[in-house]
């Protein structure tokens, strides 16, 4: 851990208290998914304000989201969207889409959120074969060896002018160890390298540190 650790998480209670207020909801889906267990990699509460303003800023109507946990993240950008717009979530793990879901319910977002259970990349085909309307959002956050492959299929279920989000991206620099065999590490690089070089993809990345470290995001638009 930093010794600015202290410092980053000062700063992101000021930012929190005073621009994303504890919200009973949002507070229940952690204390809940805390209960049940689940890991606390939920997306930082400014984060997922940031997420929720770039799907307004898309005047997004669906989203597609890989990596659901217990829905706090889902949450914020569910809340982003008009009465009639959808929201699918793909999650690996059945026991993390439960919580999710009693989490989606009680925000309100039951009838247009859908958490689906299973690994994402057999989720994805499968989506893609039921030929919906395009996602207008896609945020990423699973298993980050398979990110370029999560980004290859942002792009075949998206249109131009969507958006792709990865977070995750730095992990505390090791984003830079070209020679590393950390799948996760590889993953992440692979899909930086893709979002460089893909002609329909428009990207950059930006560090971040705060109460979850130093860490980033990567944002790509779908160019024509
Ligand atoms: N977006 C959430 C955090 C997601 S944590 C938030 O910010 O609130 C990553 C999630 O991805 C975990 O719940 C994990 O079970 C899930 N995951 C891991 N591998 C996966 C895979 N292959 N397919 C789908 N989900 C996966
Ligand atoms: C981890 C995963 C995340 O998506 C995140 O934001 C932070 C940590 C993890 O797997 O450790
Ligand atoms: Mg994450």
């Amino acid at each position: 851990m930093s010794t600015a650790q202290p410092l980053w998480d000062d700063v992101d209670a000021y930012f929190t208290s005073l621009l994303c207020p504890a919200d009973e909801t949002l507070a229940a889906a952690l204390r809940d998914s805390d209960a049940a267990g689940l890991p606390a990699i939920n997306v930082a509460p400014n984060q997922g304000k940031l997420l929720q303003l770039l799907a307004r800023l898309q005047g997004a109507r669906r989203i597609l989201e890989i990596g659901t946990l217990g829905g706090y993240s889902t949450i914020w950008l569910g809340r982003a969207l008009p009465e009639d717009g959808r929201l699918i979530t793909l999650e690996y793990d059945a026991r993390h889409a439960e919580v999710a879901r009693r989490n989606l319910a009680r925000a309100g977002l039951e009838r247009i959120t859908e958490v689906r259970v299973g690994p994402a990349l057999e989720s994805l085909p499968k989506l893609a074969e039921e030929r919906q309307e395009p996602f207008d959002l896609v945020f990423i956050d699973a298993d980050k060896a398979n990110n370029a492959h999560y980004v290859e299929w942002a792009l075949r279920l998206t249109r131009p002018g969507s958006l792709i989000v990865l977070d995750n991206v730095v992990r505390g620099g090791r984003v830079t160890d070209a020679g590393s065999e950390d799948p996760s590490v590889r993953g992440t690089r692979a899909a930086l390298e893709l979002i460089a070089t893909h002609p329909g993809l428009s990207g950059t990345a930006v560090q971040t540190v705060g109460t979850k470290g130093h860490d980033g995001f990567a944002l790509a638009r779908v160019v024509g």
